[in-house]
């Protein structure tokens, strides 16, 4: 299969993989629209063409929390990578870290914190979530500093599970889904060998690590659905805060006052996400949340964002509205599922390469030309316009 972008990559792992895995990574809450509207939005938005700009050699790079990447593209924590091929994570991380630019590991990963970050010198980026256990809150924070992670990914769009009815269809969860998860293994050699064989052990590597047993993907959704604590506020991270010395992102801001509380909190950053639309659907997408969250706390703290982005184009796209950074999730989870670390590494000079067209023909010579006059105009006003 010839493979030239996301799409492709997208198609390559969907022959590839279980359909319950498939499903689980694809798809969105409820009806979906927020998934639809996170790609749909970004590609409303047009790009503004300038020619005979003298650009000559464009420069991708940018420094993030006092990190040099090499494009503003980090890998975004994603769960069970290590089930989409075979040590995912590990493949992952050194895919980024070949590429210079950060990694970010799920609490609920395959590979442990330590599994992983001894395989790459580049530290790793960690995410954490609000759970009830802050005893195994706790004990990540030490595991993560101790190995060597310096920046932290606190996830707060995450108080509940949002329902996926795709993962019921599917056999991710569901009625008699452990026996038809394996009846499509059968019918999958290559992943059942790759990963299913090849890829063991097929715990949640930090979850087993605090529990001290194995755990299984039957606790993955379990674990996660009785740990997600509904009653957080503000107030809960403040011991997060006190006790983690290095630098703490939230991710899961979709609203311009969540982000002036994130500054008056002290975060030295923020993930303007809706999780993929994957926790409440019908909500903005985020390439029509940032400009407005833009406006409230740029220069106050570093603005990432993710969820609907695919290429290039798309990255310029979300920085020209006011990110200084992008996530890529399921973008790099589709190359992994692929082709492993080559695939992801494959991914990541597609992007860069998409990047350098994209801001050569509007006339961005580095990452601080892309502004907003790198755009005919935000998804607001087009949307307006079209009303
Ligand atoms: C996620 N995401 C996620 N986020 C997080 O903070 N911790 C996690 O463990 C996971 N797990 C996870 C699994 C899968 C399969 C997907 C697709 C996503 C959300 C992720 O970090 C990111 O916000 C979205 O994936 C961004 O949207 P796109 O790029 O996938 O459209
Ligand atoms: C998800 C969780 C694990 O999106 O963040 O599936």
């Amino acid at each position: 299969m010839i493979i030239s972008s996301t799409l492709d990559y997208r198609k390559a792992a969907r022959r590839r993989l279980p359909p319950f895995l498939f499903h689980y990574i694809d798809g969105g809450a409820y009806a979906e629209d927020t998934l639809r509207r996170n790609s749909g939005d970004l590609h409303k938005l047009a790009l503004r063409q300038r020619v005979l700009k003298e650009v000559g050699e464009v420069d991708l790079s940018t420094q993030v929390f006092g990190q040099t990447l090499s494009m503003p593209v980090a890998l975004a924590p994603v769960g069970l990578t290590g089930m989409y091929a075979r040590r995912g994570e590990v493949q992952a991380a050194r895919a980024a870290a070949a590429k210079g630019i950060p990694f970010t590991l799920s609490t609920v990963s395959v590979c442990s914190i330590e599994e992983v970050q001894s395989q790459v010198e580049r530290p790793i980026w960690f995410q954490l979530y609000v759970l009830k256990d802050r005893g195994f809150m706790k004990n990540a924070l030490d595991r993560a500093w101790n190995a060597g992670v310096r920046t932290l990914v606190f996830t707060v769009d995450m108080p509940v599970p949002g329902a996926r009815y795709r993962d019921n269809h599917s056999g991710m969860s569901g009625p008699n889904a452990a026996l038809r998860r394996i009846l499509q293994t059968v019918v999958h050699p290559r992943w059942a060998w790759d990963v299913g064989v090849m890829g063991r052990p097929h715990d949640l590597g930090n979850v087993s690590a605090y529990l001290k047993r194995k755990t299984k993907l039957e606790d993955y959704v379990g674990w996660l659905g009785t740990n997600f604590d509904p009653s957080i506020g503000w107030r809960d991270l403040e011991w997060i805060r006190a006790s983690w010395k290095g630098t703490m992102v939230l991710k899961g801001i979709l609203d311009p006052l969540d982000a002036r509380e994130a500054v008056r909190f002290g975060a030295d950053g923020i993930v303007v996400s809706n999780h993929g639309g994957r926790q409440l659907d019908g909500v903005l997408s985020t390439a029509r949340a940032l400009p407005a969250i833009a406006d409230a706390v740029k220069g106050d703290l570093t603005i990432l964002v993710d969820s609907g982005i695919r290429s290039g184009l798309d990255v310029v796209r979300m920085l020209a509205q006011g990110a200084d950074t992008v996530l890529l999730g399921r973008a790099f989870i589709y190359a992994l599922a692929t082709a492993g670390q080559k695939g992801v590494a494959n991914l990541l000079d597609l992007i860069a390469r998409e990047m350098q067209v994209a801001m050569t023909l509007t006339g961005a010579r580095s990452i601080a030309d892309i502004t907003r006059d790198s755009l005919v105009s935000s998804v607001h006003e087009s949307t307006e316009a079209a009303a």
